[in-house]
């Protein structure tokens, strides 16, 4: 791996207890002093959980009188990365109450940490993963950028019901795209023909994104995103895990997961 991902230019600085990139931690003030319109929206997601799917989601509902200009640019010019995912207590923060709008989109821990194995593998800005053995460990501790996987999906999941926030989950996506697009429509206040739906349902499927250059990061030069490594647009599935944990590697996570997890009861699938 170190022959195909020689320098990563971002080490990870431990910040109010997380690691993150250099750049976001060096960046803390301006970040902090943005001040959100109470129109926006906030979509939040630990990484690998089905961010850009969920962007592609609002933007054509947003769009949905004329589909194209989801063309527009890439995911993250249309989008733009706040550079601060959030943290574990950022949801008790006055920034998310600033929001009108927030979507968080959670994914099943061991689908999200395959998921995120192989994002390390291809993202040069992103830390050398190493070996699958020490990187599942690494991201039990959430000694990974962004860092702790459980506390950020259960600040978010305490805070749901009194920030408005609009929870979703990546299995639920896979499910029923229909109806978590329909939920997110109702979420942004808005109404729209059957057949509308129908067409943002097909342009957010796998297959569409995978192939759409404006959302699959093959914007992102290949010195950067090396998507001959492990394509961006990787598999798209639930249950991925099986084919990565061992037996005893899930046994493992399984029992630390039960510790983790022990004061929330967030409804996770991790095979449909
Ligand atoms: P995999 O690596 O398991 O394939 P994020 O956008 O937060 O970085 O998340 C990326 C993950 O979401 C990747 O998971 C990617 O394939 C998946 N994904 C993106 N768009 C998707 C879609 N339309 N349907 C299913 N999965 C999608």
């Amino acid at each position: 791996l170190s022959a195909e991902k020689p320098f990563h230019p971002f080490p990870l600085l431990e910040f109010q207890g997380v690691p993150l990139r250099s750049y976001i931690v060096d960046n803390w003030s301006s970040i902090s002093a943005f001040c959100p319109d109470p129109s926006d929206l906030l979509i939040a997601t630990y990484p690998k959980a089905g961010t850009t799917w969920a962007q592609e989601m609002v933007d054509l509902l947003l769009h949905s009188r004329d589909m194209d200009i989801c063309k527009r640019a890439p995911t993250n010019k249309r989008m733009p990365f706040l550079e601060i995912q959030p943290y574990p207590d950022l949801p008790s923060a006055v920034f998310v109450s600033s929001f009108g709008f927030v979507i968080y989109v959670a994914r099943n821990a061991k689908d999200n940490v395959v998921s995120y194995y192989h994002f390390e593998r291809m993202n040069r800005y992103q830390p050398e993963p190493g070996p699958w053995e020490e990187y599942i460990h690494k991201f039990m501790k959430g000694n990974l950028g962004w860092g702790s996987w459980y506390d950020h999906v259960k600040g978010y999941w305490k805070q749901r019901e009194k920030q408005n926030i609009l929870y979703l989950f990546f299995e639920d996506m896979k499910e029923d795209p229909r109806r978590e697009v329909v939920r997110i429509m109702h979420y942004l206040d808005l109404s729209l023909a059957d057949d509308v739906i129908d067409k943002i349902v097909q342009l957010t499927s796998f297959k569409v994104m995978k192939d759409n250059p404006m959302a699959n990061y093959t914007f992102i030069p290949q010195a950067i995103l090396d998507q001959t490594i492990s394509p961006f647009m990787r598999k798209g599935e639930v249950g991925d895990w099986s084919n990565y944990f061992t037996a005893a590697q899930s046994q493992t996570f399984d029992e630390d997961y039960t510790k983790q997890m022990a004061d929330v009861d967030i409804p996770f699938q991790s095979s449909l």
